[in-house]
């Protein structure tokens, strides 16, 4: 299939998903605080688009107040148009601690015109170093996009507009860590890290066209699980649905998805961990060895 088709293919999926969300949208408000460069952290139309921004003096941090034990996770964002050398904007999970678990997508900025990567890691046990790297098939700045983590007890999935990017599966059988045990919190931000982040750190910020900035809206975690905390279980909003909506918990990907990840692989993926022969010249870790269509 030529790149074309597959480009058409992921708009419809996009298309069909954006119809679904229009309806949907609450206040921000809601589920965040500004936990850094509070006062770079906008909301606006009674909290259901909230703007991070950054300048000379501080990027800005939106933390959720809940904490999941496993969920799926929506956000919509509209990237730094324009000169965003040197920027970071981030939709993570992350627990905190010593032996942190952690899900990202970062997008690291480009010069005027030039692409932006999407950066993603994944820390179980306090170990990351799985990255993997994207250029998107669309304009991450024209318009809102939905980037999305799904958590549960098998793998974790990212998704863009619904067309799956990456999966980490549950592989602790075979002596892998995964995230199982600790809540996160949800992250949103945008930050400087003009020493890695724009071609290997060559591109640094250019000051003169600050404030740098983020749109984020239609955060949706309605049917992720809520830590209580202590010995109470988790609440999950999944329970209270129709059972095809809490169907997350036992999400994989069926052979449709498979297909279409591969065609994100093979066409926008720019950079895997577990391809880097150069970084791994003897073994590469377990989890890249194990057959991916397994399980
Ligand atoms: C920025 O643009 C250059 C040139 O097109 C490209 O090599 C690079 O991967 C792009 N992205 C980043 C984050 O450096």
């Amino acid at each position: 299939m030529p790149r074309g088709s597959i480009c058409w293919l992921l708009q419809a999926v996009a298309l069909a998903a954006a119809a679904v969300e229009a309806g949907r949208s609450r206040s921000l408000h809601r589920d965040f605080d500004a936990v850094w460069g509070k006062r770079n952290a906008r909301f606006f139309d009674d909290g259901r688009v909230v703007e991070l921004a950054l300048d000379r003096e501080t990027g800005s941090r939106l933390e959720s107040k809940d904490r999941y034990l496993f969920g799926r996770f929506d956000l919509d964002i509209r990237l730094v148009a324009g000169e965003s050398a040197g920027t970071i904007t981030s939709f993570y999970i992350c627990t905190g601690g010593a032996r942190h678990d952690e899900v990202d997508f970062e997008f690291l900025g480009n010069v005027s015109g030039e692409p932006y990567i999407l950066h993603t890691n994944i820390f179980s046990d306090g170990k990351g170093e799985r990255e993997q790297q994207f250029v998107l098939w669309f304009d991450p700045t024209a318009d809102f996009h939905t980037y999305s983590i799904l958590w549960n007890p098998l793998n974790i999935i990212l998704y863009i507009d619904g067309t799956p990017i990456r999966v980490f599966k549950n592989n602790e059988a075979n002596g892998v860590p995964f995230p199982t045990r600790q809540p996160v919190h949800v992250f949103a931000s945008i930050w400087n890290a003009e020493e890695w982040a724009t071609q290997g750190g060559r591109v640094k910020t250019d000051w003169s066209e600050a404030p740098f900035v983020a749109a984020y809206r239609r955060f949706d975690a309605t049917s992720a699980c809520v830590w209580q905390g202590g010995a109470s279980p988790t609440r999950c909003g999944g329970d209270h649905l129709p059972s095809s909506a809490s169907s997350w918990m036992a999400q994989r990907l069926d052979w449709w998805s498979w297909m279409t990840l591969n065609w994100v692989r093979m066409n926008y993926m720019t950079y895997d961990y577990c391809a880097d022969r150069k970084r791994y010249p003897h073994a590469f870790p377990t989890e890249c060895i194990i057959p991916i269509g397994r399980i």
